[in-house]
């Protein structure tokens, strides 16, 4: 049952390093060892006719790890001297991403099958957290189980993955078939293919660019009049971004952040997995409208079903001619929640660890090579040709509360139906409990997560705010990717936020202080039985005032609500 609720008997959660995460450990093997040439022969065999390029480092790993199911410590040498780049530089980047096992030559192996059971707050709302304790003590032969973040099926909670196989209303049962049998790769969803797109209408509005039928200051204006605002979580105008972007000397660039990994959020996976081409579109566009002669898809490693769609149906739009003006490479993540900040993302993608970039220079102005570059979420692009078909009026005009748009809200947690729920901007937690099914059978609407992980909790009595970019600031939350989760009279909130902050301690890329230590040093002191309220106020002020970039500033937002909000469950 319930692990992070009262009185459910069951102990608190452990402490969770995801295993693999490896950004604090120690190089399994000594300097100085001898290149052994059968190694190298296996990398350049996996390699092929690839171009030996520094920026594919991150690509080639995941050749290794998919083909040897770990790193072996000779093939990073091997790949080390193919590449032409230091030892060093290989190491550091393999070990920071969670989803590569780098193995020395005195370890084991990793087992065959990895089962990664996601202990983000609403799956260990539905039980993960027993799961987890479950499946490890049946010892299954050839299979590891590990704890993983958040894997964008929070409506369908506790989630799992077995290999690449994503498990929905995870149970052991299901996950020991699966893993048993070798079940590792995803099922394909069905989903809107190219040529039941174009027969209703799509890509009319691309083809109506490249020929010069629309300008890009009347598709600009339109995103702008329309009220489209980024959707990763900053909610930057995307209309005065695209403008920002052009004003830069060219040879310009664009970046698309699919890397979803804000506990609670899923629209992206939606919609890639229902309607990927409406999205392809999109980006088509602004790809023309910034001018960028290559697009870097970004898309993280947990949506495997994904990641085929897109290998399938990104030909087609070539084949059609629909790129002629661009160059789409599609570029997988391995695990890395702070790849989805954007200075991040584009480190990643040129082979790099995911740390986050000092601005400015803001990555409009020098991002990825060097080049301006304009980056925008997935669902950021979907909306572009259906607010250029239909208009910016209409679109502006389906907010409400003062809000424009229309906005997709992740809801996950206590009710009845969670899902993706598309409705009006401006739209309340309680219009979203409504919307689905009322509160889950033996739960009471005592508080909510408006923002995901990072944009703080508020109680059941302020369930009547719009849910808007600007508007919960205030309050000491923000709204972010959308990703509003439900609690409920049977949770506590002390473990609702350490389970947060235990995340946030995970997935701190470690670059700065206030935010590598500040996160562990919270964990510890909420850890406790009674919290220090002046030790705790004092570690989240440095962090919101002193951390690089927004995960070390937003990880105090879950703390500094239970005080504010929470006091009787501090008792
Ligand atoms: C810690 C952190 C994590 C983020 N994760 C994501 C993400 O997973 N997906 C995303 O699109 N944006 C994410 N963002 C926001 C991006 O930095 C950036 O604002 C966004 O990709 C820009 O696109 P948009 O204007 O279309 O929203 C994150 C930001 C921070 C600080
Ligand atoms: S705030 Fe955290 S995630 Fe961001 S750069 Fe600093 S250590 Fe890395
Ligand atoms: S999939 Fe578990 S919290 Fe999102």
């Amino acid at each position: 049952m319930n692990d992070i609720s009262k009185g459910d008997g069951a102990p608190p959660l452990r402490r969770s390093i995801h295993p693999g995460s490896g950004r604090r450990r120690a190089a399994p093997f000594p300097r100085g060892r001898v290149l052994r040439q059968e190694e190298v022969a296996a990398v350049k065999a996996l390699l092929g006719d690839l171009p030996r390029e520094r920026a594919l480092l991150i690509e080639y790993l995941h050749l290794i790890q998919d083909r040897e199911g770990c790193l072996p410590e000779g093939h990073l040498h091997a790949l080390s001297e193919e590449l032409r780049i230091p030892m060093a530089e290989v190491y550091e980047v393999a070990t920071f991403y969670a989803h590569f096992d780098v193995v020395g030559s005195q370890e084991e192996p990793p087992p065959k099958v990895t089962v990664r059971i996601c202990d983000s707050l609403s799956c260990a709302l539905a039980g993960a957290e027993g799961l987890v304790r479950s499946l490890q003590d049946q010892h299954l032969p050839g299979v590891r189980v590990v704890r993983a973040p958040c894997m964008g099926a929070c409506h369908r909670a506790p989630a799992a993955e077995v290999g690449h196989r994503p498990v929905d209303h995870a149970n052991a049962a299901k996950i020991r078939d699966l893993a048993l049998r070798g079940e590792v790769h995803p099922e394909i969803p069905t989903y809107e293919g190219f040529d039941s797109y174009v027969k209703a209408g799509g890509y009319s509005v691309l083809r109506a660019c490249l020929a010069g039928a629309r300008q890009v200051k009347d598709v600009v204006a339109a995103l702008s009049d329309g009220g489209l605002r980024g959707l990763g979580g900053a909610g930057f105008p995307t209309g005065r971004k695209w403008e920002l972007v052009r004003a830069e000397k060219a040879p310009r660039l664009m970046a698309v952040n699919g890397d979803e990994g804000e506990p609670g959020t899923f629209k992206d996976r939606v919609y890639l997995e229902r309607e990927p081409h409406k999205f392809l579109e999109g980006m088509a566009i602004a790809a023309w409208a910034v001018e960028a002669d290559a697009v870097f898809l970004y898309m993280r490693d947990e949506y495997p079903a994904v990641l085929r769609i897109l290998k399938a149906e990104l030909p087609r739009l070539e084949a059609a001619g629909l790129l002629a003006h661009t160059k789409v490479h599609v570029r997988r993540g391995a695990g890395a929640y702070i790849c989805g900040e954007e200075s991040a993302m584009i480190e990643s993608i040129e082979g790099k660890r995911g740390y986050p970039r000092h601005r400015p220079p803001y990555v409009a102005q020098v991002g990825l090579f060097g080049r301006p570059t304009l980056v925008n979420n997935v669902e950021t692009l979907y909306w572009v040709p259906s607010i250029l078909e239909k208009g910016a009026a209409w679109f502006a005009g389906q907010g409400k509360n003062g809000a424009k748009g229309l906005r997709s809200y992740s809801v996950s947690g206590r009710v009845k139906q969670p899902g993706m729920v598309l409705t009006a901007a401006g739209s309340t937690c309680r219009d979203l409990i409504d919307l689905c099914g009322g509160m889950a059978d033996g739960h009471h609407f005592k508080a909510y997560l408006p923002g995901g992980a990072s944009g703080g909790i508020l109680p059941a009595y302020m369930a009547d705010i719009p849910l808007d970019f600007g508007r919960l600031e205030k309050h000491g939350c923000f709204v972010g990717s959308h990703a509003v989760v439900i609690l409920s009279h049977k949770d506590d909130m002390k473990a609702v936020a350490l389970n947060l902050m235990r995340f946030f301690e995970d997935e701190s890329c470690g670059q700065c202080t206030p935010c590598r230590n500040g996160t562990e040093k919270a964990v510890a002191l909420m850890g406790a039985e009674r919290w220090n309220a002046e030790l705790l106020a004092d570690v989240s002020q440095v962090m919101a005032d002193a951390s690089i970039c927004g995960l070390g500033q937003a990880a105090p937002n879950p703390v500094k609500c239970v005080f504010k909000y929470f006091p009787e469950d501090l008792r």
